[in-house]
């Protein structure tokens, strides 16, 4: 899709002394006392900061931090840990701006944090009239915020309508990008993973890439529909018995293209959902009444991992075992692993994924890692991202 750049923007020259509101994503957690616990999102926002502070904006920062009540402020909501961290990432303090909606005094070169813009009443029904306040405190409006980027709200959507720039910042624009080289014209063959508790969640997800991908591995709860799908006893697993014909249909439409869903052919099986479990491994024809399986089986993640050695584009989402138990963490390990040796470009998404990805330290060896949460899930599940459609029609596609 074609959207105008912000460093383009930058390079022509076009944003000096420019006011400039940058939406990011930097919904970080934190502890009880409000410290923050992970600062991926402040940390990747940075560039896009710098980019219009080097190219000497007025530089208005603002971002959603949970899901706090629109015009019931509580010190809990508040910005100020982000706006200290930002500030010791920038080298320099970021001030940090309340009632910011009817007005903003900032200065070329300097940046400003506006406190929690879901506070403002308004911002989760995209308000028109506060979407034109917003867009009347800027020259340029940045969407940065790929993390929220699946919603229509007054800062991401509304603003970018009437803003009389708007633009995809440096993050939004890689994580495009990288999702573009990923689905749209990915090498192959491209192998999908796909894990997570339950089919229900995912079903839209499976469908969408069961028309495109070469290789739909599933993992968790999802294999164990899957394996009762071909005909397999999964004893006491998590499972959506309920959602057995959805997944014969996904299987059926991979293999009507000549494409497979490898059914693992071992587990990993427990007698209680617990760390110290006993570990048993058993072909995945020999699961009794009440095992419960806890994790693809040795031969399984061998069989997974030679095939992503193969791909030539691997898309993650979703560990393949209970991988917080040491004693059920190896298909994940594995096959993290083999994602991580594998020359294929790999893009990998979603918070217990960041988990496992952490866990074995392969960070480096991921061609790209999506901030995005319930974003990178639409993502997948083939929608136009309201950040891109937006984008798209203000650079006139
Ligand atoms: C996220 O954490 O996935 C994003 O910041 C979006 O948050 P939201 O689901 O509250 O819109």
């Amino acid at each position: 899709m074609n959207v105008i750049r912000f460093s383009d923007l930058c390079a022509q020259g076009k944003v000096a002394a420019k006011r400039v509101f940058i939406r990011a994503d930097l919904n970080v957690p934190q502890d009880a006392q409000g410290g923050i616990t992970e600062d991926t999102r402040i940390r990747a926002s940075v560039p896009c900061i710098q980019m219009a502070l080097d190219a000497g904006a007025a530089v208005m920062v603002t971002s959603h931090l949970g899901r706090p009540t629109e015009g019931a402020f509580k010190p809990a909501d508040s910005l100020a840990p982000v706006a200290q961290r930002l500030g010791e990432l920038l080298g320099r303090a970021v001030p940090l701006v309340a009632d910011w909606v009817d007005g903003v005094t900032v200065a070329p070169g300097q940046v400003v944090m506006l406190e929690n813009c879901r506070v403002n009443p308004g911002e989760k029904k995209n308000d028109p009239a506060l979407a034109r306040k917003m867009a009347a405190l800027c020259d340029v409006f940045v969407h940065d915020a790929f993390g929220t980027a699946h919603r229509a709200e007054a800062s991401t959507y509304g603003i970018a309508e009437y803003a009389p720039v708007a633009c995809a910042g440096p993050l939004l624009a890689a994580e495009m990008d990288a999702i573009a080289k990923a689905l749209l014209a990915p090498k192959r063959p491209l192998v999908a993973i796909v894990a997570g508790s339950k089919v229900s969640t995912k079903l839209t997800i499976l469908k969408s890439l069961a028309a495109n991908v070469d290789q739909l591995i599933v993992g968790g709860g999802i294999a164990n529909t899957f394996m009762l799908a071909a005909g397999l006893n999964i004893g006491k697993s998590l499972a959506e018995p309920d959602l057995l014909d959805q997944a014969k249909a996904v299987i059926e439409a991979m293999q009507a293209r000549g494409a497979a869903v490898p059914i693992p052919t071992d587990v990993v099986t427990a007698k209680t959902f617990a760390a110290d479990a006993v570990a048993t491994v058993k072909a995945a024809t020999d699961v009794a009444d009440d095992d419960l399986i806890l994790d693809i089986g040795p031969q399984t993640a061998q069989a997974l991992a030679a095939q992503l050695m193969r791909a030539g584009t691997i898309v993650w989402n979703g560990p393949l075992g209970v991988f917080e138990f040491a004693a059920f963490e190896n298909g994940t390990k594995v096959v993290a692993q083999a994602i991580a040796a594998s020359s294929a470009f790999s893009i990998a998404g979603g918070g217990d994924t960041l988990a496992a990805i952490a866990k074995y330290g392969i960070e480096a060896q991921i061609g790209y890692i999506s901030t995005g949460g319930g974003a990178f899930l639409e993502v997948l599940e083939g929608k136009t991202l309201p950040a891109f459609e937006i984008l798209g029609r203000r650079a006139g596609t």
